[in-house]
């Protein structure tokens, strides 16, 4: 019997729904929230107003593209945390709804899993380029920075990670300081093509084992930057490009070289990119570097799958269901790991 997996993911700002039959993606339909542009930043409030406007529409369409109708679905599979409480809870409270009403198992998924988990996301029954156990995983987004150890799709260690800011809140941040628009991310990757890398140097961390900091490259940058404005106060305007070349060229090179250095200490050569900052253009660049210069076997996500999406939860759901690992109805959602 074929298996039908409805994936919903309503963490943060974006409201996601995907449909895999028998593990194979038959649609990803995500509606993001222009509202928060404006203000910088992400406001909970208003993301979880946003989602419960969209999360019907999301869905119907999500199915519709499938081709299914909603009676052939198997189970529900949605992210239960980690993310804002209030977005989690309309994402939550609609998948139990909606699996009660169809009298089908629901199957929580955690949030950073999925992100994990996006490279066994297969477009066609061809695809097979998928990574083997274990592999080693950078998690980078805009709350994670982590280098993560899969020996299974339900057995993750962390090898290391962030003692402060995420490498893509430390992007975001060092881009509002600069008066950019938010996300900074994608800007920064925009302007850091006509830079030049090697123009400014900014503070780096000198932490043990494999963890990351990122607040010391951030202040460093912010205390530069005043200097620089003092002797020219249209000194963003003039060098902007080559600011947003330099902070991302020493954003990836710590992120690179922790990485580099448990390839080396684990002897695994399976190595994968996941999350928000996965997008960047410096970053994936520097994995095809180390992929020809050091024999690595690399995995980055299609664009789409770097960000939230439900397509990364519905595939990480298909694995529990083939488990039979499902969700009791009592199960809250939670906003952090530790919860
Ligand atoms: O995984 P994600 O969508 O969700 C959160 O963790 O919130 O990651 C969002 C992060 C933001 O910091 C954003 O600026 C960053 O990913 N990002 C990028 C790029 N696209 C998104 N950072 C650098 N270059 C990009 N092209």
């Amino acid at each position: 019997m074929d298996v039908y997996i409805l994936g919903i993911e309503s963490s943060c700002d974006d409201t996601s729904a995907a449909v895999l039959k028998n593990g194979v993606l038959l649609s990803n339909v995500t509606a993001s929230q222009a509202v928060h542009e404006s203000y910088g930043g992400v406001v909970p409030e208003l993301a979880s107003r946003a989602h419960q406007q969209n999360i019907v529409p999301v869905v119907d369409q999500a199915i519709v593209q499938a081709g299914i109708t909603k009676e052939q679905l198997t189970a529900i599979a949605f992210t239960r945390g980690p993310g804002l409480m209030g977005s989690l809870l309309v994402g939550v409270s609609f998948a139990k709804g909606f699996a009660r009403s169809l009298g089908i198992p629901m199957i929580d998924v955690n949030h950073l899993h999925g992100h994990v988990l996006a490279h066994f996301i297969r477009e066609n029954e061809d695809d097979n380029n998928q990574p083997e156990y274990p592999y080693l995983c950078l998690l980078v987004s805009g709350g994670n920075s982590q280098i993560i150890k899969v020996n299974a799709y339900n057995d993750m260690e962390i090898l290391g990670q962030t003692i402060d800011d995420a490498a893509g809140e430390a992007i975001d941040k060092c881009s509002k300081v600069m008066g950019l628009g938010y996300p900074g991310g994608p800007i920064i990757d925009r302007l850091a093509r006509q830079g030049n890398p090697e123009a400014f140097k900014f503070a780096r961390p000198n932490i043990h084992g494999y963890d990351y900091s990122f607040s010391g490259l951030k202040t460093s940058f912010l205390y530069s930057l005043r200097d620089w404005l003092k002797d020219d106060p249209d000194f963003i305007e003039h060098h902007k490009e080559d600011l947003a070349a330099s902070l991302e060229f020493t954003v990836v090179d710590i992120l690179m070289r922790k990485l580099k250095m448990a390839v080396k200490d684990t002897g695994i050569k399976q190595v994968a990119v996941a999350g928000g900052v996965s997008a960047n253009t410096g970053l994936r660049n520097a994995f095809h570097d180390y992929a020809r210069r050091y024999g690595w076997e690399i995995f980055i996500p299609k664009f789409s799958y770097t960000t939230d999406n439900a397509a990364m939860i519905a595939i990480t759901g298909y694995f529990k269901y083939l488990d039979s690992d499902f969700c009791s109805i009592d199960k809250p959602a939670f906003a952090r790991m530790t919860e």
